[in-house]
């Protein structure tokens, strides 16, 4: 049986400007909001699998957040490592716009 949706508010599509990964915290998770050149919005854990780093202080371009610390990058859409030092994906989450708010969905 497939769990609930449960559907979280996070941000306002207009405090994440086109081409820009913002960080936000929220119910104990601390998240990284993409906002993809062409529209899209993407969300993944903001918490460098590799060791501790927030992805958001990084460099964030054509869809690719590439940490501060050793420099490793991850696909926002996917979460897929982009090799070293990387070795785990990053957790991403299913996104939905109502309106101007960006959701997330936390299954519970
Ligand atoms: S902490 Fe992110 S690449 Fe090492």
């Amino acid at each position: 049986m497939s769990e609930a949706a449960n559907w979280i508010s996070i941000a306002k599509v207009s405090d994440v400007a086109e081409g820009t990964a913002v960080p936000v915290e929220t119910m104990g998770l601390q998240l990284a909001v993409y906002h993809l050149e062409g529209g899209d919005i993407c969300v993944t854990d903001n918490i460098c699998t590799h060791a501790f780093a927030l992805l958001t202080d990084g460099w964030f371009e054509n869809g690719l957040i590439e940490c501060p610390l050793h420099a490793g990058s991850f696909d926002c859409r996917t979460g897929k490592g982009q090799g070293a030092p990387i070795e785990e994906d990053l957790k991403t989450y299913e996104v939905r716009i109502t309106n101007d708010t960006i959701e997330i969905n936390l299954p519970g």
